[in-house]
């Protein structure tokens, strides 16, 4: 299969998310939500991530998410006092959905389309705290491309904050007969490429964009973070998954994966 330049890559998975949108509305989970976020302290983070945002602070900051899908992660940031907040992603379709949710919330972020590699002049310099969290590195076909772009939203002294699935993951397929099999290198240099629609659980079986998924390994992360003029004061791994529930059998293993980790960085 003939790979696409970095620009269409970004541009196909653009495709891909808007379409997604559609299979992640009128659902149950989509009609609670409508519901939950009426609520002033309303937050899906999980104990993990909201821990660490306590640690690194974000009452009183000035917050942006990048990659923010739906705007439900977003909005959750004012439960811990954030000042304001910015959500960003190049889906037009997933933030009518986060504008569709932020209409019910007595808080008032702002949502902004853009790709994270041209990130308009006015969200430079502007931040305290830069979100990312589960399900975004991986859409990114130059993480040092990415890490660079999303260091230049932030003042000096202020923070990354990353929550996302832990490398070693790629490796395995929760999907084949034996899923403990290694599957694929940890040092993959060309992208998982899914034709069916994006979604959470189970598969769609419907013709979509092709979406380009790829494999960033633990020292090209910190590497790229370190090269963006970001110093890291923080690196944990966890036993815990925070993606999707197929990838819950790798839970409580006696001989455990790590599965998902946080890592905080602060520009110089
Ligand atoms: C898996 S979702 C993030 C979900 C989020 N962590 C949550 O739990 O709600 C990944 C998001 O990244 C966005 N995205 C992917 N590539 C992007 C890019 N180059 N610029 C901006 N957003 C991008 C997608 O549109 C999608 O909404």
């Amino acid at each position: 299969m003939e790979m696409p330049t970095k620009e269409n890559a970004i541009a196909s998975n653009r495709d891909a998310w808007n379409d997604s949108a559609r299979h992640h509305k009128d659902t149950p989970q989509w009609r609670a939500r409508l519901a939950e976020v009426i609520q002033p302290d309303f937050s899906c983070l999980d104990d993990t991530l909201t821990g660490l945002l306590h640690q690194v602070g974000v009452d009183g900051k000035d917050v942006v998410q990048l990659g923010c899908n739906n705007g439900r992660e977003s909005l959750s940031l004012f439960a811990l006092g954030a000042r304001s907040v910015v959500g960003v992603d190049q889906s037009e379709a997933f933030l009518d959905q986060a504008r569709e949710l932020a209409s019910r919330s007595p808080h008032a972020p702002e949502f902004i389309e853009a790709d994270i590699h041209h990130l308009p002049g006015a969200l430079q310099g502007r931040f305290d705290v830069a979100l990312i969290t589960i399900g975004v590195l991986n859409w990114m076909p130059d993480i040092a491309a990415f890490f660079h772009h999303v260091a230049q939203t932030l003042k000096p002294g202020g923070a990354l904050v990353v929550y996302e699935t832990h490398p070693f993951l790629e490796m395995f397929d929760p999907e084949t007969d034996d899923p403990y099999r290694l599957a694929s290198s940890y040092f993959r240099s060309e992208p998982f490429v899914q034709e069916q629609p994006i979604v959470y659980e189970g598969r769609v079986d419907q013709p979509a964009s092709p979406s380009y998924w790829f494999v960033h390994t633990l020292g090209a992360i910190f590497t790229s973070a370190l090269d963006a003029g970001l110093q890291i004061r923080h690196f944990k791994e966890y036993p815990h998954s925070n993606r999707e529930e197929l990838y819950d059998l790798y839970e409580q293993k006696k001989a455990q994966l790590p599965l998902c980790f946080t890592l905080v960085a602060v520009k110089r």
